[in-house]
Parts: C-alpha cells; sequence; structure tokens
C-alpha cells in the first residue's frame, strides 16, 4: 500500500463488480431503437472509471471529454466550475450523454453540467458516478447511477488526486489527514 494511505476503502475487486454492475444497468436502459450512447469523460479524476466502464458496456458507445475545474490544490471546493475544455460536436442534439464523474462532493460539478449539456441542446443528459459523499452536499442532487456511497473522507487513487498526486493506484484509499494538514 502507499506509503500517504491510512486504509483502503474501495478495493481493487470491489471496484470491478461495481464497473460490472453499473455497466449491466447501462446496457439494460440504453439498448432502445435510435440511441446514440456518449459517455461524457470529466478530466481527469474520471479517465480510469470511464476505461473500465466502457470495456463493459455492450451497447454501441462513442466517447467524449470535458475538463472542468472546481477545487484549487487542496482538499475544499471552490464552488466555481471554470470550463477548460468543451465538448466539441457539432451533434448533440441527436446524443444521449452519460457523464462519468469520480465522485461526487457538493454535487456543483454535475448539477452545472447537466444544466449546461440541456441548455447546448442535448438529446438526454443522465449521469454516473463511481463515489458519492452525500454528506457533503451543498446542492441537491443524485446521479443516475451511483457506484458506492462512502463517508465524508478524502480519498485518493483510481483517477482520484490530491495535489495531482496518488491518481494511479489501482483501489481508493483514505489520505493520511497529515498529507494534507501540513
Ligand atoms: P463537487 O462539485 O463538489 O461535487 O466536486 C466534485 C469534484 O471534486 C470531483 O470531480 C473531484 O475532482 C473532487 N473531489 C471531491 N471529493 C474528493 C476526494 O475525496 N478526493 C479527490 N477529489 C475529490
Ligand atoms: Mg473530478
Amino acid at each position: 500500500m502507499n506509503k500517504d494511505v491510512e486504509r483502503i476503502l474501495v478495493s481493487e475487486e470491489e471496484i470491478d463488480g461495481i464497473v460490472r454492475r453499473i455497466a449491466a444497468e447501462i446496457d439494460r436502459d440504453y439498448s432502445g431503437e435510435g440511441k446514440k450512447l456518449v459517455l461524457l469523460c470529466i478530466l481527469k479524476g474520471s479517465v480510469v472509471f470511464m476505461g473500465e466502464l466502457m470495456k463493459r458496456v455492450t451497447v454501441p458507445v462513442e466517447i467524449d471529454f470535458m475538463k472542468v475545474s472546481s477545487y484549487g490544490s487542496g482538499t475544499n471546493t471552490t464552488g466555481r466550475i471554470n470550463i477548460i475544455l468543451d465538448i466539441l460536436r457539432g451533434d448533440l442534439s441527436t446524443c444521449d450523454i452519460l457523464i462519468v464523474e469520480d465522485i461526487i462532493d457538493s454535487g456543483k460539478t454535475l448539477s452545472y453540467l447537466v444544466d449546461y449539456l440541456k441548455l447546448k441542446g442535448a438529446k438526454s443528459v443522465k449521469t454516473c458516478t463511481l463515489l458519492d459523499k452525500p454528506s457533503r452536499r451543498q446542492v441537491d442532487f443524485e446521479a443516475d447511477y451511483v457506484g458506492r456511497v462512502i463517508p465524508d473522507e478524502f480519498v485518493v487513487g483510481y483517477g482520484l488526486d490530491y495535489d495531482e498526486k496518488y491518481r494511479a493506484l489501482p483501489y481508493v484509499g483514505v489520505l493520511k489527514p497529515e498529507v494534507y494538514s501540513n
């Protein structure tokens, strides 16, 4: 285990089960005629989850990317969402967008993005998150697909970072508080 990780919260095996379960739910919900499912990866934190999820989904998918920032360098959200990389496609009105996110905390990022994509004219917009911290919500928001609810602890790994580090860990772990408190 990484020396800065206090304990593993979601193991590789558990994540694999979550990914397969959500992929099956997506297959069930998006198998209808006339659907154009676009998995929209929110960079950078969702990149590992996205890669695993797209392999397990069996309905046809296209992929796309957006990059937004809400966090500074610490463990608290600024609450202001900046679009750093926008979705660049001219066929949004025919796309069933499924936003793929690593974690929901305040809820501000996803509630903003859902409104933004609807305003841009997407045919449908749903959301999927690996992790959910409902006790931290500042706006009312629920994802359509949730991997696992977790307590209010700062986690890293499987794409999630602290100060750009720890993204490559294959599990989700709780960071030792002394790593971000000094
Ligand atoms: P929200 O807008 O407050 O819901 O923030 C969601 C974003 O905050 C996620 O996409 C993450 O980038 C980041 N975030 C929230 N909690 C954590 C955490 O425990 N570890 C790492 N990043 C987090
Ligand atoms: Mg993120």
